[in-house]
């Protein structure tokens, strides 16, 4: 049984006076056995987050990294970076970075290498334009994005990374996929995470992202291959996040 698992994307947004509120309210709602939650919040806030999380069941981490180690790549945040604040998360490929930095398939795919080497578990996302949707294009595009990563990857490393199918027309809009047009979409992922490693597949972690809410969080999550979410703008709000994710307990 897979346990569930959600991730509160903050985007950019927050300040330190803000962050304070949120997580403490956070933490102040979780409950011991219920689903793994954790925070991405931007770079400059991950030492506010090990001050403040460390000794909670509250987990933090990044929303993007370099898939350098070190060097001379001005503005980039390195995995090693990120261990030096206890990061235990780092989202990689979300469809903004895609879209606006240009990343590729195969940068992700790096990426995914370097946050593994070092220890933290990449949340990988995968995720087709409506464009793409209304073309029929769908399997191919996420199955192009997660094969990229798992072609990349040791089959051994499979069973230490956590997917996040957030659909690009889903994202901020107030659109949701239906809990069935997102199953079918994680049942194909997994289908083809088995391709590379059968036995460790069945305890991958895949998430759903774009526009869940409290209202709509647990027809989703009750989907049989759809383990938390990735949640951005819900995830602002210490008591919608909460909601959200006590619908996944
Ligand atoms: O990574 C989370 C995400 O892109 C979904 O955002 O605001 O639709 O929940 P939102």
């Amino acid at each position: 049984m897979r346990r569930k698992l959600v991730v509160g994307n903050w985007k950019m947004n927050g300040s330190r006076t803000a962050n304070s509120v949120l997580l403490s309210g956070v933490v102040a709602g979780l409950t011991p056995a219920g689903a793994a939650c954790a925070v991405c919040v931007p770079a400059p806030y991950l030492a506010q987050c090990e001050a403040e999380l460390s000794g909670t069941p509250l987990a933090w981490g990044a929303q993007d990294m370099s898939a350098y180690a070190s060097g001379a790549y001005t503005g980039e945040v390195a995995a090693g970076m990120l261990l030096d604040f206890a990061c235990s998360y780092v989202i990689l490929g979300h469809s903004e970075r895609r879209a606006y930095h240009v990343e590729s398939d195969a940068l992700v795919a790096q990426k995914t290498v370097a946050a593994l080497a070092a220890g933290l578990t990449p949340i990988v996302c995968i995720g087709e334009t409506l464009a793409q949707r209304e073309a029929g294009q769908t399997e191919a595009v996420v199955g192009a994005q997660l094969g990229a990563v798992l072609d990349a990857i040791g089959a051994g490393d499979v069973a230490r990374i956590v997917l996040a199918y957030e659909p690009v027309w889903a994202i901020g809009t107030g659109k949701t996929a239906t809990p069935q047009m997102a199953q079918d979409v994680h049942l194909l992922l997994r289908a083809q995470v088995a391709t590379k490693n059968a036995a460790a597949a069945a305890g991958v972690q895949i998430l759903y992202g774009g526009s869940m809410k409290p209202d709509n969080a647990k027809e989703l999550m009750a989907m049989p291959d759809i383990d938390g979410g990735l949640i951005g703008g819900a995830a602002l709000k210490a008591a919608d996040f909460l909601a959200i994710v006590h619908a996944a307990d």
